[in-house]
């Protein structure tokens, strides 16, 4: 598996305060508010570094993040890695012990390339992207 890292999703429940205070710590908008509508969240993009983040926000009381949020509140909750073998290295991590969560489905604020989360036992939640 080759995978790199590609964003590290961070939980936020006012995502437009949320952008302001990433501001003020020097991060810089790469990728404007989007709705994703089959999760049900506002998703924006943000770099600092060579650091990408993204700030996932619900938008409806049964977004996916509804859940998360009442546990985590503002916080960061996956990491994200591209791969260009996508369908190889989601088998190999669900033969080495990750549960998909989702099954593959296009993610409109990554320009509709699929994406798939998975959880581990002893490392949470991680997503993966088709590079
Ligand atoms: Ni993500």
């Amino acid at each position: 598996m080759t995978l790199k890292v590609h964003h590290i999703g961070y939980l936020v429940k006012k995502i437009d305060a949320a952008i302001s205070s990433f501001e003020k710590l020097g991060y810089h908008i790469t990728q404007d508010k989007v709705y994703d509508d089959i999760r049900k969240v506002n998703i924006c993009f943000m770099e600092k570094d060579g650091y990408c983040i993204e700030l996932v926000s619900p938008a409806a009381e049964d977004s996916v993040v509804s859940g998360l949020m009442k546990r985590y509140k503002n916080s960061p909750y996956h990491i994200c890695y591209e791969t260009d073998d996508f369908e190889k290295d989601y088998m190999t991590l669900v033969s080495d012990g990750f549960v998909a969560i989702d099954t593959p489905t296009p993610a409109p604020a990554l320009g509709g390339r699929e994406v798939v989360f998975l959880t581990s036992a002893v490392m949470g939640m991680i997503e993966l992207i088709k590079g």
